[in-house]
This record gives structure tokens, sequence and C-alpha cells, in this order.
């Protein structure tokens, strides 16, 4: 059964650098994993690679807020998300950034090339312009009424509430997200990329067994809605790449995201003699490229990227296998219930090869949703892979180590049992071939019952107590511990991590497909170590309340930054033109009020000799309205407004100590008079 090695190389999507990786980012990249684990077991060269996706508004705005550059906040992300895929156990050949040299080379020359062959035009458009930050705004930086409902705080370009979608110039009453001032409309010169010129090659790709069916139906009504020119290019400020020969222009972020595909593999290739970028990437290249993505950047890869790659020279992908979204009892995830789980959390408290294992035994090939009930995960991992495999292991490997030396027979008890677990590896590793690994999960576990049942017909236990059935014995717990190899065997690419420590166990290489066909005979073995605990209720308690904790440390930050209130430690200094710049003021109290649904926030109107102020301060854990009401108290007054849910807060006002109970505003020595500049 020996098979041509394969050359293949896989990417997932790249995360966007401005958030943490949560658990539904990790059903694609344990898929990937799985897929990518299951090809190097059989022997194939398969590289697996990916990146952070480092540009674009929300990065660039989000630094901003933390007061760092894009450059500092995407480096400490990439960090966290590197650390996270690690600890999933997601084995990654590469994982570069798209902020990076090889992307900018790439993205310029699949641009220039692209431009050189007329698939590129430029127009003047109109867009929302936010005039106090001086930028552009993307439809979901604006807010405003609903056209059709009037629901108020809606964004871009639908409404939560009645579901109508409209433009965003529709909005009634339109506030800019970033600063809270009334957008006007600008002109600008934009880049398009011309889809159409490409409709022959991609109406023939999308349907040449390069994308699953139901996706390949989707692009058909796409195809039919008719191929749009699409704006790759964004104005300054934007964090990004610079457009050759169009300074002030960028790429916009969806341009050089999936280049970061080819990026990181030359990063790779830079660093790995013998790896050719042209063997992989190259017009002629007879290599297999897949991407795996989330069913919502269907569009992005199906269309424009193989379009991109055509008109510049370069080849398009294998395929492109699309999953569906991740669900958490059934719903959305959502931070109030504490179902937004972001990796770190989970991982500070469960083993990350569970979530392995169910998010494998609920994987399918196609783009269904898939379901994480939290009750079932616990019922599922310890049923299967405490109380079924691994415990084959715990109950052959005492016998070995004590009667024989630690010593395996030398022939099997059951040649036939094992020559059927065999065969069934075939029909498992075409399975994991097709993504089917729900099926392939299923059928490891009904290896898993034989391989139970037939221990607990031989009872072991009994034959270890009589006299005269020593060898017996022997050949039983060989047996046992043979067919756990090979169901350790079978689950390698979902459980790497068990599989290696099972591997130390036995005293073994790594397992790769091709050794699960031969027995192990006549080998020493060390002493068995319990390979996995049992989930506890408490474990599933513990990660839902810490992740409603982390939405309130989030709140905390988000109304901290949002101007309510500092209370970060200082530690950078700064020169005096930058300090004089901050108009404090003294202010009046004249009304306090509770915002109804914040649980932080106090309602301030402050009053400046004459003009007034409205401020969300986040002091309400220490006073209450009636307190603050006729308090003088000090404010910076030239912060630029900020548009919070319940409203614009216009400035904000200071206050010291931990926070909680602990906090206090301050208030000037008697004299002091409203409107007053403090120095
Ligand atoms: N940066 C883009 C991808 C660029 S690829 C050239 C992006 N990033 S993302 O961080 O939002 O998502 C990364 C991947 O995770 C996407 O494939 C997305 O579909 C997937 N998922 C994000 N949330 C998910 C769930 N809740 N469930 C399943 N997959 C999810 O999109
Ligand atoms: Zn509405």
């Amino acid at each position: 059964m020996t098979q041509k090695a394969r050359k293949i190389l896989v990417t997932s999507a790249l995360p966007y650098a401005n958030g943490p990786i949560h658990i539904g980012h990790m059903v694609e990249y344990i898929q990937t994993d799985i897929w990518v684990r299951f090809q190097k077991m059989r022997g194939h060269q398969c590289l697996y690679v990916c990146a952070d996706d480092a540009h674009g508004t929300p990065i660039m705005l989000r630094a901003r807020k933390e007061g760092i550059e894009p450059e500092a906040l995407i480096a400490r992300v990439a960090e966290e998300h590197k650390a996270d895929f690690a600890d999933f156990n997601v084995g990654f050949d590469n994982y570069h950034s798209t902020h990076s040299d090889e992307n900018r080379h790439y993205a310029s020359l699949i641009y220039q090339r692209n431009k050189d062959q007329g698939n590129i035009s430029n127009r003047t458009i109109t867009q929302a312009y936010d005039p106090v930050e001086e930028m552009f705004l993307p439809d979901r930086f604006i807010k405003g009424e609903c056209p059709k409902c009037g629901a108020q705080d809606q964004y871009g370009d639908n409404c939560e509430v009645c579901g109508a979608s409209y433009s965003p110039n529709e909005l009634k009453n339109p506030v800019s997200a970033v600063s809270g001032a009334t957008p006007v409309d600008r002109d600008s010169e934009h880049y398009f990329f011309k889809l159409g010129n490409f409709e022959t090659m991609l109406k023939e790709w999308t349907r040449g067994g390069h994308l699953q069916h139901e996706v390949a139906n989707k692009l058909g009504e796409w195809f039919e809605a008719g191929l749009h020119e699409w704006d790759i290019s964004r104005d300054a400020p934007y964090f990004g790449f610079e457009i050759p020969d169009h300074p002030g222009k960028f790429f916009y972020v969806w341009l050089d995201a999936p280049i970061g595909y080819m990026a990181s593999f030359k990063n790779l290739c830079d660093k790995t003699p013998g790896l050719a970028f042209d063997d992989f990437w190259g017009k002629d290249a007879s290599t297999e490229l897949y991407h795996f993505i989330g069913k919502d950047i269907i569009y992005f890869h199906a269309l424009f990227w193989p379009a991109m790659l055509h008109g510049a020279d370069f080849r398009t992908p294998t395929a492109v296998f699309s999953h569906g979204f991740l669900t958490v009892d059934g719903q959305k995830m959502s931070k109030s219930r504490g179902t937004f789980i972001k990796a770190r959390t989970y991982l500070d408290t469960l083993n990350p090869e569970y979530l392995r294992y169910y998010f494998a035994a609920k994987l399918g090939s196609g783009i269904e949703d898939i379901d994480l009930n939290l009750e079932d995960f616990l019922a599922r991992v310890n049923s299967d892979l405490v109380g079924k495999v691994v415990n084959i292991a715990s109950r052959c490997s005492g016998f070995i180590k004590k009667r024989f030396d630690g010593k395996l027979a030398d022939q099997l008890d059951n040649q036939p049992l094992f020559d059927n677990f065999v065969s069934a590896g075939q029909q498992i590793a075409a399975c994991y071939e097709n993504r089917e690994f729900s099926k392939a999960v299923r059928e490891i576990m009904a290896l898993a019952d034989k391989a139970n049942q037939y221990i607990d017909e031989k009872k072991p236990w009994v034959i270890a107590k009589e006299e005269g059935r020593a060898q017996e014995l022997h050949a039983v717990c060989t047996m046992g511990l043979n067919l756990f190899r090979l169901l350790i065997g079978f689950l390698r690419p979902i459980l790497p991590a068990t599989a290696e420590k099972s591997e130390a166990f036995l005293q073994i290489q790594p397992l790769a497909w091709n050794d699960l066909q031969k027995p192990l005979l006549n080998h020493e073995i060390a002493a068995f170590k319990p390979l996995m605990t049992r989930i506890e209720n408490s474990q599933i308690e513990a990660i839902v309340a810490a992740s409603k904790e982390d939405l309130e440390k989030q709140e905390a930050i988000s109304a901290k930054s949002q101007g309510a209130l500092a209370s970060d430690p200082i530690s950078d200094i700064i020169e005096y033109p930058d300090f004089a710049k901050v108009d404090l003021r003294i202010v009046k109290i004249i009304k306090a009020q509770h915002v109804e649904g914040a649980e932080k926030l106090l309602q301030l109107t402050l009053d400046l000799d004459g003009e007034t102020r409205n401020v969300f301060a986040g002091i309400k854990s220490a006073y209450t309205p009636e307190e603050l009401e006729g308090k003088l108290t000090v404010m910076v007054a030239n912060l630029a407004p900020r548009k919070m849910r319940f409203g614009v807060s216009e400035g904000m006002v200071l206050a010291a100590g931990p926070g909680g109970k602990e906090l206090f505003i301050l208030t000037p020595d008697s004299g002091a008079a409203p409107g007053m500049r403090v120095k």
C-alpha cells in the first residue's frame, strides 16, 4: 500500500491582530491541524502556515485607544496568539504576520501585475468622513437611528432591532462611532480590482471541484448578482501598506490578507534549505494548496483570491475548505452567558485535547454550524477518552510490569481481532482525508468498545490469580496493549499530546500510519502513568464564570479608555508642551443620575461657568448621585467627545483610588470656582 509522497501546503485563515483567540476560532485551527497531522503521519510532505492579519482600521483604532503604536499592539497580540495556538497543540510549520517585508513584496507584485494586465481601475467616490478624527469611516464605524423603525444606536447597514438593511447614508442622525461627531460627505480617489474581467475563469474554477458543493452553489447566486469591481484602496490614516506610486493611499486589509499565506510560506522557505517558493506558488506548480476557512469569508477566498492569483500569474488553490460556526449550548457565543470563551480562559482550566476531541467528534466536511454542548462535552470526554481508551492501557499495563518485567509477549492472543483493527484503519484514513472527522471518531470508538469487550471477556484480573496461566495472561495483556496502541495511532491527529505520552509509555517512536499494521511484540514498556483525568462539572462552571469575569474586566477597561476614569499608573514621561495641551477645569456637578443598563457609570451634568457638559463617569461604585450634586471637581475639558453606548461623553472627571468603593473624585480648595483653569 505504498503511496507516492504528496507535497501539500495548508493554511488556516489569518486571525485579526486586534483581539484574543476564542474557542470559535479554535474550530478552524483544530480542524486544520488534525488534517495536517494526519497527512504528516501518512508520510507526506505537508506544511502548515499561518500568520496574524495585522492591518486595517479596527487595529489602528484599537492601538490608538490603548495609546500605543499599531506595531506595538500587533507584536503583543502575535505573542498571545502564538502561545494560545501552541498550548492547543496546533503545530504550525510557520506563523508570520501580514505586516512583514515578504507581504509588502508580494502585495505590491500582485497589484502591479494585475495593473499591467488591465485589472485595476480608479475613480473618485464619495464617502462618510469624520471631521474630528479626520478619517473616512468604514460602515461599521457609523451609528445612527434605523430609517425604518427608528431604533437608536444601530451600526452600519442593518438594524438589529427590525432587521432592515439599508445603506449607511440612510441612517438618521448619524454619528461617527470613533469621535461622536456627525460625519460629512467627502470625495476621494479609489482603486478597484476588476473582478468582472475574471468571470469566465471564475465560473470554471468554482465548478472545477475546488469547492464543497454547497459553496459552489452559493457562488452561483453571486454570479447571478453580477461580479462588481472591488475597492482595494483606503485613505490615510490607515494601518497597512501604501500603494506603490500612490502616496497617501493604502491597500485595503483584505487585499494583502490572503497574500499573507504566501508571505508566511516565503518566510519559511528562507529558513528551510531545499524548500522552494515556486514549487508551491508558481504557475505550473504540481503541488497541492489548501485553504481552511470559515463560511463568513468564502467570498474573499473563492472569488477575489483565485482571481488575484490568476491575474498575477500565480497558481490557484487546489481547494478551499469552509466550515460552519461554533455555537455554545445551541446559541451564539455570548459574553453575558459566559459562553464567549477565550482560548486562554479554557486553557487555564482544561486539557486542550478534550476540546480537540470534542470538535473532531462534531466536525464533518460540510459548512453546518457545530455546537459545543457543555454537558455533552463533559459526558463524552469522560466516557470516550478516559472511560474507554485510556482505561485499556491502565487495565493491562500493571500485569506486564509486575509479572513480566515490563516486557510484552512475542505473540498476540487474538490475531484476527488485531487484523480487524488494522483493516478498519483504511476506512478511518479515508474519513480523515475527506475531513469526515466525526465519522473517524465514531469508527475509532466502535473499535475501543471492541477492545474493552475483549478484555471484559478475558478477565486478566481473574487469570492473574490462577496457577499455570501466566502465558495466557501475558498474551492477553499484550493483546490489550496492542489494541490500545492502534487506537492511539488512529487518534494521533486529534490527540497529539496524549499520543506522545502514550508513545513514551510504550517506549516507541512517534507513530506513523504505516507502523499500525504490525504488532508491538517482545518489547519493553515503561511504567504506566495516568494519561488523562476526568472533567469535573466544577471545571466547566469555573470556565463559564471566568468568561463572565473577563467581560466585566473588559467593560471596566473600555469605560476607562472611553474617558470615564483614568486609573493606570503613569508609566511614560511626557514633555511639558504635551501636558500644557490638557485643559483641566474646575467644574460644578449640577446634576448626577443613574444610567439605565450601566453597572458602573453615572451621568454627570457639569457646569464650567455657563457652559454645561455631559460626562459619563465610572464612579457609581463609590458615590450616590445625591452625594455628588453641588460638589466642585476637576475635569479634562478638551478631550475629544466619545460616543458611548449610552450617549456622548464630553470630557472626563478625575478620580483617584484602586476602584470599587475606594474611588475619590478630586475637589478643589475653597475659593475655587467653576470654569477656572487648573495649572
Ligand atoms: N482576518 C480574517 C481572515 C483573513 S484570511 C486571509 C478573519 N479573521 S477572524 O479572526 O475574524 O477569523 C479567523 C477565522 O476564524 C475565520 O476563518 C473565521 O471564519 C473563523 N471563526 C471566527 N469565529 C468563529 C466561530 N465562532 N466559529 C467558527 N469559526 C470562526 O476573518
Ligand atoms: Zn430598525
